[in-house]
């Protein structure tokens, strides 16, 4: 038995698991396991892009897989085309009070400065400047799904993708952007509710995700956020979605090239030990409630800057506490499911485990309603 959907043949794959990773190696595994790996673009150059994703060629088994960009439709300095211009003009637009607020908050914690000569890259994907390379690379290599946050994006991006034969999706979180989306060609939904890791909204998952489907019907929808069981899986389907579009889990799998640190808090946190906060890009994002995130929530401190200046800001600070391994300022995007990320798994395990407790609950729910006829009476309907 297998649970098939029309969107997860149409795409070949064999269990209508999706799962967003910056890591290929996860993106790989996935789909060699059956479900569809989706690499996310965002932090790399082209030039890296290019070697990832020749990489996942060579390690997938011929198995379909996709990439995921981020082409935010509003952002400070979307008016500028030139990746180096644009640079300029955002540091130019960075307050004094916010560098000063960040070096406080490092120092405070015992951060060092980057050695002579280390460097961070401040902006990556998060324009229309920077990620229109990374789609050129995306569809020159086999993908069957480009994917792409806070759009919608633009038309000539849905039509390149159209005419390579990918299919497009794009991520919303509530029911008048998956309409937006409907407008410019998108074909598939993928709906976290404000459960999920990374840029969310405010309405959960069990109420979205219906929602959006009577509301694009009848273009498939996935169903995002707080997804990391069989039965979460199961349950989204019944909800009318056409799979589970997955993200926080795939951090605490053995392919995963997480820090130890941060994994060890990864499975020592629990459902509320997560916040949805502006400090990570500038838009409420989902990350692990740390004590930078509570540094940046703090009304007596200043407010986090607009898309992507706030990510232009903190580049430098996240990659020293990575560097040094911060105790109280290490964090990630992760989603409310933290709390059943308890023990390393091979992501092999986790595409197979999910799909048969799916399975499972499925048959058993067939058997309740059985039972019910069998005794006379009838389902709600
Ligand atoms: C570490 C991490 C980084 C993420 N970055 C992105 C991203 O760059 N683009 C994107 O579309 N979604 C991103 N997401 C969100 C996922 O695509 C997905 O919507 C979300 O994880 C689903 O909810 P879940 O975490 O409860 O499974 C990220 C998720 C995680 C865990």
């Amino acid at each position: 038995m297998t649970i098939r959907t029309t969107l997860s043949d149409e795409l070949g794959i064999e269990h209508p698991i999706y799962a967003f990773t910056v890591h290929k190696e996860v993106a790989a595994a996935v789909s060699r396991a059956g479900g569809l790996g989706v690499l996310g673009a965002l932090r790399f150059s082209p030039e890296e892009l290019e070697e990832e994703l020749t990489w996942i060629d060579e390690h997938v088994d011929g198995k379909p897989y996709g990439v995921d960009v981020v082409m935010p439709a509003a952002y400070a300095g979307a008016d500028i085309s030139d990746p180096d211009q644009l640079l300029q003009q955002l540091q130019s637009m960075i307050p004094e009070e916010h560098r000063r607020f960040v070096e406080g908050v490092l120092e405070q914690h015992g951060v060092p400065p980057l050695p002579d000569g280390e460097q961070v890259r401040e902006l990556l994907g998060w324009t229309d400047a920077t990620a229109r390379p990374q789609v050129d690379i995306a569809l020159s290599h086999p993908i069957c799904l480009l994917a792409n946050a806070l759009g919608p994006p633009p038309k000539d991006i849905v039509g390149q993708a159209h005419r390579r034969g990918v299919k497009m999706a794009e991520l919303i979180g509530k029911v008048e952007q998956a309409l937006a989306q409907v407008e410019v060609g998108v074909d598939v939904i993928v709906a976290p509710g404000t459960e999920a890791a990374g840029h969310t909204g405010e309405v959960s998952s069990l109420v979205l995700w219906p929602d959006v489907v009577d509301a694009v019907h009848p273009r498939p929808v996935l169903a995002a956020g707080g997804i990391g069981t069989g039965r979460q899986m199961a349950a989204a389907l019944a909800l009318g979605t056409q799979g589970a579009w997955t993200g926080s889990i795939w951090l605490t799998v053995e392919e995963a090239d997480v820090p130890d640190i941060v994994r060890r808090k990864l499975f020592a946190a629990g459902s509320r030990d997560t916040v949805r906060t502006r400090a990570w890009t500038g838009k409420p994002a989902r990350l692990l409630r740390t004590a930078w995130t509570d540094a940046w929530d703090d009304p007596a401190n200043p407010k986090p800057l607009q898309m992507p200046l706030q990510f232009f800001l903190t580049a430098e600070a996240t990659h020293r506490i990575f560097r040094a391994e911060n105790e109280q300022l290490i964090g990630m995007p992760v989603g409310q499911i933290v709390s059943r990320m308890n023990e390393l798994r091979k992501t092999q395990d986790v595409v197979t485990e999910m799909a048969r407790e799916c399975e499972e609950t499925i048959a058993r729910l067939q058997t309740m309603v059985s039972a019910l006829v069998g005794r006379g009476s009838s389902p709600p309907s």
